[in-house]
């Protein structure tokens, strides 16, 4: 028993020193020197709860050690860390001399993973969470869903299917009436004709994107990426071992790229052009014409096209959505579109969406599905059978709401000093620009949310350090107190 103990004891001061040492050598690169006093949040953390004193960590060379001492009972260890390996020594009880040795090693992550960008969104929401968790009243913009619930027609097509005993795999693509029922959609909404096989149902539009760009991209393929854009895209790129090559756009372009931009990054690497049209996080929706434009270069150029409609509904006013592909047979071979059921339907959670491609692109990424996820849930199907064929009165009454708050949400920012902010003619965010405060994204929201419990979401995190994002998908009531309390804070800028 008292052995296991210690060997408990040995594995917790291995992987505690393994962290510091990171930690440690993170620092280090900004911090030269070889003797370090480390009182990191783990490390911390870790003493508080073991009623320890003195964390230290120490280098000499390649040698590591650190030293812990546990208050009560003359519990401690000491741990070496000898190039990738930590080895951890542990005294349960001091006046017994009870020792227990351990060797770990340091785990390995692969260049692919390791080179990931860690989520900003994620760090903000925590942060809001927890001060949300001690009682402090956060107004939250966060949300990168409707708050709206799933339409009560699809979620009894689910559960009957469920109480049906529709449990079992289905083909890897999706079931036939589903896949049918989405071509039924491109032709009557878009006037595209694809057959089912051409269309590919998976986990949600974000396993499409990550599909599509897997299926198409060589490792050192380029992939021209407009940003603002929707955090995920780099990130997908460079789990391809492909480069994404980043297009700036500014709220004086009202975020749009010119074609002749895109012109000039393309390159004889470059193979596909990420189009996001309604856009996250700005908002922004290209008219026909520069659609067809963007269009036209990626065919005279041989680039694919990504199309990510996933808010192809969520438009206001007499705002037109169009689809590259559907400008010619040229644009419709060099397009794949991905989409899904998360935002007009308001399905989220479900983890379903889709995507229509040429036939050997489509095939190509079944094949690659078929090994990785296989089908997406068999009854979460059967609901977006009943999303595509059942009524969709819910939408129109979404829409009106989502209006009033965007229109709403708009004149507030533009009425705060130093404030400028685009109107956004589709989704559900803005994305307001506050480098006339002289604070860049993350300032701004640290600040905000510290100063005045409002969470949004810096724009760094889309490529744009000057803006934020704000999504009106929350109530009325919310979007007026944390915009109430913006204003204080701005005004407080001065
Ligand atoms: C532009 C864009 N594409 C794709 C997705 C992925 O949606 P999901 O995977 O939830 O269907 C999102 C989600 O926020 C998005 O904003």
């Amino acid at each position: 028993m008292e052995s296991d103990c210690c060997i408990q004891q040995a594995t917790r001061l291995g992987h505690l020193l393994t962290d510091s040492a990171d930690d440690f050598a993170g620092k280090r690169r900004r911090r030269q020197g070889w003797i370090a006093i480390l009182f990191d949040f783990f490390v911390g953390a870790e003493m508080r709860a073991e009623k320890a004193v003195s964390p230290l960590l120490y280098r000499w060379g390649c040698l590591w050690v650190t030293v812990l001492y546990r208050g009560e009972g003359g519990c401690g260890g000491v741990c070496w860390r000898v190039g990738g390996a930590t080895i951890a020594l542990a005294l349960e009880r001091l006046h017994r001399y009870q020792f227990s040795a351990l060797l770990t090693m340091e785990h390995h992550i692969s260049n692919r993973v390791a080179a990931l960008t860690p989520s900003l969104t994620l760090a903000i929401s925590a942060k809001a969470k927890q001060m949300k968790a001690e009682g402090k009243g956060v107004v939250g913009f966060g949300a990168g869903e409707p708050d709206f619930d799933t339409p009560q027609h699809i979620k009894d097509a689910a559960a009957k299917a469920l109480s049906d005993g529709f449990t079992k795999y289905t083909p890897s693509s999706g079931v036939l009436e589903l896949r049918e029922a989405i071509a039924e959609k491109f032709q009557n909404e878009n006037g595209l004709t694809y057959s089912p096989s051409q269309i590919i149902v998976n986990c949600g539009g974000k396993h499409s994107c990550y599909n599509v760009i897997m299926a198409v991209c060589d490792p050192g393929d380029e992939v021209i990426i407009p940003a603002p854009y929707w955090v995920s895209y780099p990130e997908m790129v460079k789990l391809a071992e492909a480069i994404p090559v980043i297009l700036p756009a500014t709220d004086e372009t009202a975020f749009k790229v010119a074609p002749e931009q895109l012109e000039a990054a393309i390159t004889d690497r470059t193979r596909l052009f990420i189009l996001n049209s309604p856009s996250n996080p700005t908002g922004a929706v290209y008219t026909p014409e520069e659609i067809k434009a963007l269009g036209d270069i990626c065919v005279a150029k041989g680039v694919y096209i990504m199309s990510d409609e996933i808010y192809e509904r969520l438009i206001y006013g007499d705002t037109i959505h169009r689809c590259v592909a559907t400008f010619s047979d040229e644009h419709y071979e060099h397009t794949i579109i991905v989409h899904g059921f998360a935002k007009a339907w308001s399905m989220t959670g479900w983890r379903l969406g889709f995507l229509a491609a040429p036939e050997p692109i489509a095939k190509a990424i079944n094949a690659m599905q078929s090994h990785s996820t296989s089908n997406p849930t068999s009854f979460a199907q059967m609901g977006g059978v009943a999303a595509l064929r059942g009524p969709q009165a819910h939408l129109a009454g979404w829409l009106v709401q989502f209006d009033q708050r965007r229109r709403f949400a708009l004149e507030r920012l533009r009425a705060m000093k130093e404030i400028r902010c685009v109107e956004p003619l589709g989704a559900f965010y803005l994305f307001p620009n506050v480098s006339g405060t002289g604070l860049n994204s993350i300032e701004f929201c640290e600040r905000l949310l510290e100063e005045k419990q409002v969470a949004m979401v810096p724009g760094v995190a889309f490529g744009s350090n000057e803006c934020l994002r704000l999504s009106y998908a929350t109530s009325m009531e919310n979007i007026k107190e944390g915009l109430d309390r913006m204003a204080a804070f701005v005004e407080m800028l001065g």
